[in-house]
């Protein structure tokens, strides 16, 4: 996988991802996406919806505000207990998250046991079993357990909200500040996530808000008006996306962590007792989602919880292995029927649902899919960045995104831009166009222009030549195999089709 600092590079030479207000130095951890980068979230985005949405004809969606009445985050939990465990380097003075600081400590053990798998590998070659390897070889059983040892006690500690002995984990693990290698830390303290801010124009009457935490609480605070307006009967899930913001103590890996970003969530709201079910049900549905767009088995697992949200009785990730190591990308959590019968409490009001089938009247149950868009995004540039070789020695640069998520699909070429070559290059970019996004580029010879196409992550390119005028046929140009082939211009429609049409990526799932 590409090198870190070459994807935050890419991304902004190509116009994907900028730091946010940049000419006056930036704001950490907040980003402006670009003109391509905004293409690929939305085609992110669409995909997520129309997976989720139009095909499932009991799932619908909402856009609910990000401002909220503040007894929402009285009810949701958020007020008293969304906070992280933060701990402060004396010297450094550097602010951590603590549990951040052993899991990266487990991290680096998980990759010496890469490195063994992958030098038994070489030995072994084609009879190296590595399911049998990781559970017989003595030093990687060694390694797996001290993991699972050190997380297991950080899970509970944390359950127990026993931050002393996070502190003592740190301090036994010998756990340096990554800045400074000192190891003069403070107590760990629980810090609040959630951003506050101000309604109304007088300072005395102005009522103290937050800003939105997670876009759920929107989903339970507008459960029965859903459900009584679609006359939707359980099990039935809303779907929303939309922006959330939480005051990260450590914002860094780029859009990996970030103050204000985007989640695209599901609340699937089932009888109380098939909540095991259910979970296991759209865990899998959720990774098959990911799976759909070929990035490759091997990156993705499921990390079940030690320590589960105060709103959980069961919770997993969805893993994908960014270029520093396996981290969450997706969360799967079963959330009983915590919000709604605690915003039944805070609001005085009922939500229940009346079962025909069980002709009683309960509080539904919930089991929750969310996955963070920027993270998506994240996952998805970083796995398509590549420096190939070619045959001929020299390199390109390659972003082989998944072609039903790429920014622009077409890049029409005229071979030169004089003889009509041109007006016939733009005739196809207007017949094209509204089945896909197209480019038309004229600068540069075709050989670079391939290239830029290439570096963008575009699909298709179609050069459009002097034999195009006598015969009406174009050269269709394939992105990751580079072929080129003959096609005519009146094949086009069909040809990509079969590469882009967004049915054929989501009846994989
Ligand atoms: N409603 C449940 C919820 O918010 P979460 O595990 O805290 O659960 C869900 O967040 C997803 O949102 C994560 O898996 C991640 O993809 C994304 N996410 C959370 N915090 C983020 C942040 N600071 N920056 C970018 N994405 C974030």
């Amino acid at each position: 996988m590409t090198d870190f600092k070459k994807i935050i590079s890419h991304a902004k030479e190509y116009g994907f991802v900028f730091p946010s207000s940049e000419i006056y130095d930036g704001l950490s951890a907040v980003y402006d996406y670009a003109q391509n980068g905004v293409a690929l979230k939305k085609n992110i985005r669409d995909y997520w919806w129309k997976s989720m949405v139009q095909l499932h004809s009991n799932i619908v969606g909402i856009d609910a505000a990000i401002f909220m009445h503040p007894t929402t985050w009285k009810a949701s939990g958020h007020v008293d207990a969304f906070n992280d465990p933060l701990i402060d380097n004396k010297d450094s003075k550097k602010r951590y998250r603590a549990d951040v600081l052993v899991e990266d400590y487990c991290a680096k053990i998980e990759t010496k046991i890469e490195k063994e798998v992958n030098k038994a590998a070489k030995r072994f070659g084609e009879s190296f079993d590595k399911t049998q390897f990781l559970a017989t070889n003595p030093r990687v059983v060694g390694y797996q357990e001290k993991i699972d040892s050190i997380l297991k006690r950080l899970g509970q500690s944390l359950e127990k909200e026993d931050l002393a002995d996070v502190k003592n984990l740190i301090e036994e693990l010998d756990i340096a500040c990554p800045e400074s290698g000192s190891r003069n830390w403070t107590d760990v303290k629980q810090f609040n996530l959630m951003f506050g801010t101000k309604l109304g124009a007088s300072a005395d009457s102005a009522m103290d808000l937050y800003l939105r935490p997670e876009t759920a609480q929107g989903i339970f605070v507008n459960f029965l008006n859903v459900q009584k307006t679609g006359r939707m009967k359980i099990p039935f899930g809303i779907a929303q996306t939309g922006k959330a913001f939480r005051n990260e103590i450590v914002a860094r890996q780029f859009i990996f962590r970030m103050r204000e970003f985007e989640q695209m969530e599901m609340q699937f709201f089932i009888p109380p007792g098939t909540q095991k079910e259910w979970y296991e049900q759209w865990k899998q549905t959720r990774l098959n989602w990911h799976l759909s767009l070929g990035m490759g088995e091997e990156n993705y697992r499921f990390h079940d919880h030690e320590k589960l949200a105060h709103y959980a009785d069961a919770a997993a990730d969805i893993e994908f292995k960014f270029p520093f190591g396996f981290k969450e990308l997706e969360g799967i959590h079963s959330r009983t029927d915590f919000d709604l019968s605690s915003h039944e409490e805070f609001s005085g009001k009922k939500l229940q649902y009346f079962d025909p089938e069980r002709n009683e009247n309960y509080v539904p149950y919930v089991v929750e899919t969310s996955v963070g868009l920027d993270r998506m995004f994240l996952a998805v540039f970083s796995w398509a960045l590549r420096e190939e070789t070619l045959e001929d020695g020299s390199s390109r640069t390659l972003l082989k995104l998944p072609s039903v998520l790429a920014p622009t699909k077409v890049a029409v070429l005229p071979l030169v831009k004089k003889d009509g070559l041109p007006e016939l290059a733009n005739e196809i970019v207007d017949s094209l166009k509204w089945e896909h996004a197209t480019a038309y580029d004229e600068k540069d010879a075709v050989g670079r222009r391939y290239r830029r196409q290439d570096a963008l992550g575009t699909p298709f390119c179609i050069t459009v030549d002097h034999q195009s005028l006598e015969d009406k046929t174009v050269t269709l140009r394939d992105r990751d195999s580079m072929q080129q082939e003959r096609v005519a211009i009146a094949d086009l429609p069909s040809r990509l089709d079969e590469q882009l049409n967004i049915k054929h990526w989501l009846q994989k799932i």
